[in-house]
């Protein structure tokens, strides 16, 4: 069956669900049907991909938007998990999705107002959130068929995704040639290689959203979710989650991660930040020692035990604890993904920095090549 590029816009979200109907039902949390992502959408192909460790760790990715459908890796008591949230058919994917498990780009997270100015051009952005643009625009990284290979970079099994996105796309210059590389690497990483190249000045800003919960597939909150960030700082922002500027200390407030504290402890406390981001949806400048991938943050539950690991090569981490989670969204398995079910960590550049001169620069010229890394990594105590 054939779904038009972008299917819910043309064809309207009761008729692109009818046309997706398909007789799948979940049978375990492991199991998503490749048939349910076998789909031609605006003319290419998409399909589903599995990636197994030699430790039994699994994942499977889906070449439209480079979404993580499933990350199965095992509890302390060796069961294995499913740890992000998703769908189990790509129709649901195409009709309403908050950005489960995908590539974000061109640029991850906000540009305010929609435009900034490079070499003295202005640029002028598709704003998909307000005034602001977000995540690349309405048709982001997220929304495009990705062409995939699998490799083996010799760390583990591999898939390549590469996209081309063209000049002016989203309003953003430049003919942007794009690799992502997942590696699902036998040390237990979900390993994440990013490489882009353009043909004209541009800005880039690529990460990742999967939205993780490591206890109960989504079946509950994340609030107990023990969570670390190596930072001394974060970058307050207004109420339309555009940074100030600024660069504030963490010390004394509820973004101080340093030690690993529950993510509910103060995720409620009287605080203007948090009532902005309706809860934690901010940017912290992590604590670097140079520019190799490093840990940045650690989560841990200790229902399952399960630890996650995050390693970056990134200046950011946006901590996003799923405050627009709302019951709408019915995932695998038939579960309704309530408030604050997943959180994200998305590895990143500042948002905003292309109106941030004093912000890590995001401009990418002709003949550079971006690169950035990031790694999840699972492991029980
Ligand atoms: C990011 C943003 C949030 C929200 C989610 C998607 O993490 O920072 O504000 O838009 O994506 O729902």
């Amino acid at each position: 069956m054939t779904i038009p590029r972008n299917g819910l816009t043309i064809l309207g979200p009761a008729l692109a669900l009818a046309l997706c109907m398909s007789n799948y039902v979940c049978s375990s949390k492991a199991q998503i049907k490749p048939e349910a992502f076998h789909r031609l959408v605006g003319g290419d192909q998409v399909d589903l991909y599995t990636l197994k460790n030699s430790n039994g760790l699994e994942a499977k990715i889906t070449n439209y938007g480079g979404i993580v459908v499933s990350l199965l890796v095992p509890d302390k008591n060796g069961k294995l998990t499913d740890v992000v949230l998703g769908y189990d058919d790509l129709c649901d994917y195409l009709a309403n999705t908050p950005y489960f498990g995908c590539i974000v780009g061109r640029y991850g997270n906000r540009i305010g107002k929609a435009k900034f100015t490079l070499g003295g051009v202005d640029y002028h952005l598709v704003a998909n959130n307000g005034e602001n643009s977000l995540h690349g625009g309405r048709q982001g990284f997220d929304k495009v068929v990705w062409k995939a290979e699998r490799v083996n970079t010799g760390d583990g099994p591999a898939l390549k995704l590469t996209y081309t996105s063209k000049d002016w796309e989203e309003g953003f210059p430049g003919n942007l040639s794009c690799t992502v590389t997942y590696t699902l690497t036998n040390k237990n990483c979900l390993k994440i290689e990013y490489a882009a190249e353009t043909d004209k000045p541009t800005v880039v800003n690529l990460t990742h959203h999967s939205y993780f919960n490591l206890k109960d597939d989504g079946a509950s909150d994340i609030l107990g979710h023990e969570l670390m960030i190596k930072a001394s700082k974060f970058t307050p922002v207004d109420q339309g989650l555009i940074p100030t500027g600024e660069l504030r200390a963490v010390a004394g407030t509820p973004f101080d991660f340093n030690k690993p504290t529950a993510i509910g402890a103060r995720v409620g406390n009287d605080d203007e930040q948090l009532k902005f981001g309706r809860g934690y949806d901010h940017n912290w400048v992590l604590d670097r020692q140079g520019k190799d991938l490093e840990l940045v943050a650690t989560v841990y539950e200790p229902a399952t035990g399960i630890l996650m690991e995050v390693r970056t090569t990134e200046p950011g981490l946006q901590f996003y604890c799923g405050n627009f989670l709302d019951g709408t969204n019915k995932g695998k398995c038939g579960i309704v993904y309530q408030h604050r079910t997943g959180f994200c960590l998305e590895t990143q550049h500042f948002p905003d920095s292309p109106n941030h001169p004093d912000f890590p620069s995001t401009e990418l010229k002709p003949g550079e090549k971006y690169t950035s890394t990031t790694a999840y990594c699972f492991s029980t105590k």
